[in-house]
């Protein structure tokens, strides 16, 4: 079997039009344009170019976009001081704290005093209970992104065996959660699972996503699966600088039955979900009717 590509570059578009969409009927219908503030703290080249990205396309879908660039050393009561304002900002629908922080401050403690209807990141501890409890909630963005391509390839995922491969708190975690919400088999399998291959042999969908280039071979993979590739690494190959998934790409979509590529693949979806989300969080604290199709 050939794969067929999942095309989330394609997919994160037609989300983005969703989000202007909507965007443009608070403003007609309603007065009220939804505004994301993004915090970045000290200078990671990573961050800043994502930092960057969200805010350009938050502009885009016509909402406002609040930047807010600290530099290294910030103190952490700098930090909540301004998370405090932002909090209190009927203007700032959504907020997002880039991560890494420095090592100095306390990412737990940062994340948990943003107020939890506006952690369009989902990652305060509410938002982690509301998940797990079915309850509505913020859901993390890259998960988020993942399950809506699940579902538009597939309708109803209810039954399949699925396994995530990483259990981080950003991925792995939320994305099985929002697997078993939609009544999935869930295996989250890590760096001490038992016959990992024997694992992802089973499983009708995987989800990479533990940061290691190219480490689900095609051989793991049950024929006509469904495989999607959280990993973003940069390696050398060849003397130049390629982006590989978790996955190796070639093998992986001779087995599977759809697969989603590196760079094309979950990655644009990310960004489209957290425009998603500030709409979403925008609607709910206004009391309105939420978007249709761009929650979980
Ligand atoms: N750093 C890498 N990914 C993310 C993300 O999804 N949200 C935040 N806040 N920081 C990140």
């Amino acid at each position: 079997m050939t794969a067929q590509i999942i095309d989330g570059k394609a997919f994160a578009a037609t989300v983005r039009e969703k989000v202007a969409g909507h965007v443009a009927r608070l403003k007609e219908e309603h007065g009220i344009t939804p505004g994301l503030a993004v915090v970045l703290v000290g200078e990671d080249p990573a961050s800043q170019v994502y930092v960057r990205s969200k805010g350009k396309q938050t502009v885009e879908t016509g909402m406002n976009s609040y930047e807010h660039k600290l530099d290294a050393s910030t103190p952490e009561d700098e930090l909540l001081a301004l998370i405090d304002k932002l909090n209190n900002d009927p203007a700032v629908h959504g907020i997002l704290v880039q991560l890494p922080l420095p090592g100095h401050l306390n990412e737990d403690l940062v994340i948990n005093s943003i107020d939890p209807a506006k952690d369009v990141d989902g990652f305060h501890i509410s938002n982690v209970g509301l998940l797990g409890t079915g309850q509505k909630s913020m859901v993390p963005c890259t998960p988020l992104g993942c399950l809506m391509m699940l579902r538009e390839y597939h309708g109803s995922l209810s039954g399949m065996d699925a396994v995530v491969i990483g259990r981080s708190n950003i991925v792995g975690k939320p994305m099985a959660q929002l697997l078993l919400g939609d009544s999935c088999t869930v295996t989250i399998a890590h760096s001490r699972t038992k016959d990992l291959p024997e694992v992802v042999r089973r499983a009708d969908i995987v989800v990479a996503a533990v940061g290691r280039p190219e480490m689900v071979p095609g051989e793991w993979i049950k024929e006509g699966a469904t495989v999607i590739d959280v990993g973003i690494n940069r390696i050398e190959r060849d003397g130049k600088n390629v982006l590989v998934g978790d996955v190796d790409f070639p093998s992986c979509a001779e087995r599977a039955g759809a697969i989603t590529p590196v760079p094309g693949g979950v990655g644009p979806m990310t960004i489209a979900c957290l425009l998603a989300n500030t709409v979403t969080a925008c609607c709910r604290a206004n009391g309105l009717s939420e978007p249709e199709g761009l929650t979980a």
